[in-house]
């Protein structure tokens, strides 16, 4: 029998939970948090949300929130330094991916010095970081529950991906109110990198039982979830099971890690300022078509997951079904449709492809790739 080995942080879901971060920073023996957010964040009113938390409890903070999008070393470094300074013994990420990785990456630096390219691909983290305790604001990451962290390499421009139990954060809290705050464009794109997560994991080489369900729940969420998600930010029942959903398939990656859409989009990423779930949904139904023929079973599944009726197909024929519903689904909800349109140069492709081929998620990827393959997909998604 094989050997299954599954990791998750303390989850505490639900409409106004959020308000229960003070306490659970509390629990793990925190006295001085640093509080981790973006301006989007603080805009939205969500940051006065945990300071107010954090006070009622008489817990000490400090706030850090000078994050980008696709965020940077430089960025965890200066994190890193207000951590210290102010001599914090614990970390509160709250914003979408991005604020949270970077949250998690000062936790790295802030117990293991040196920098944070040294953690850079499986298992590098030696000593155990300070307790964390994340709150996403995006349906999107799942990087509240995941043992990743993608930051940015300004010098070399490429995204470094992290992969450690060790980055599992203590208690992940999700507050689907928080979603409300979102535009239609961020929900969007966010909600497709929900739904690549989930798809990349149950194809995934390192799948298994225990992150099939997860996948699976992700997968048919997004499917009944997203669409009236977008076309409202007040819809609590849409937002509820995004919430969900984008948690179920942070459970999935985080253990049964990622595929070749994640590896392209990190390479494209480390250049170019674009959203992460816009590349994602752009690639993945030229990915899953290169896909299909490792595994035409889990793809006619994923067909089943989406509500196709497939009955009397084939799995090949079932899998092209599921191929066919995502580009509909990118469609309907106005997600970019190739990547010369979020402004990716031809010239770019064979180096984005030498970086995609040694990201860390491409070692999971269901089918063998070549760089000549993945600068095929590129040109097919160009
Ligand atoms: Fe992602």
């Amino acid at each position: 029998m094989n050997i299954h080995k599954f990791v998750m942080p303390e989850v505490i879901f639900g409409n106004g939970a959020i308000h229960q971060v003070g306490e659970s920073c509390l629990r793990l023996g925190a006295t001085n948090v640093l509080i981790v957010s973006d301006p989007g964040v603080i805009e939205a009113g969500w940051l006065d949300v945990v300071i107010k938390s954090c006070k009622q409890i008489g817990l000490k903070y400090t706030t850090f929130y000078d994050v980008t999008m696709n965020p940077k070393d430089s960025e965890v470094e200066k994190g890193c330094e207000v951590y210290i300074q102010n001599e914090c013994d614990s970390i509160i990420g709250i914003g979408g991916g991005s604020a949270i990785d970077v949250a998690k990456a000062i936790a790295i630096l802030a117990t293991n010095g040196g920098r944070i390219h040294d953690y850079e691909g499986i298992d590098k983290i030696k000593n155990p970081l300070p307790p964390q305790v994340m709150i996403p604001t995006t349906a999107g990451s799942g990087s509240e529950v995941s043992q990743f962290s993608v930051i940015l390499d300004t010098a070399g421009q490429k995204k470094m991906t992290i992969v450690s139990k060790s980055l599992v954060p203590d208690i992940a809290i999700v507050d689907p109110e928080t979603l409300s705050t979102k535009s239609a464009h961020l929900t969007a794109s966010t909600g497709l990198d929900v739904l690549t997560h989930g798809i990349e994991a149950y194809v995934s080489l390192a799948a298994t039982p225990l992150t099939d369900v997860q996948a699976k729940n992700a997968i048919s969420l997004v499917a009944q979830y997203l669409r009236p998600s977008v076309a409202s930010k007040i819809n609590k029942e849409a937002k509820t099971n995004m919430a969900m959903a984008s948690l179920q398939a942070g459970l999935a990656f985080s253990n049964a890690i990622l595929g070749a859409v994640h590896a392209m989009s990190h390479a494209i990423g480390g250049k170019y300022p674009i959203l992460h779930g816009d590349v994602n949904s752009i690639l993945l139904p030229h990915v899953m078509e290169y896909n299909l023929l490792a595994n035409p079973k889990k793809f006619a599944d994923i067909a089943l997951f989406l509500g196709i009726d497939i009955r009397g197909m084939s799995d090949m024929e079932a899998g092209k079904k599921a191929i066919e519903y995502v580009k509909n689904l990118t469609l309907d909800i106005g997600a970019p449709q190739r990547l010369s349109d979020i402004g990716l140069e031809k010239e770019e492709i064979r180096k984005m492809s030498l970086i995609a081929l040694h990201d860390a998620c491409m070692i999971t990827n269901p089918r063998d790739v070549t760089v000549e393959d993945i600068e095929e997909i590129f040109r097919k998604a160009w």
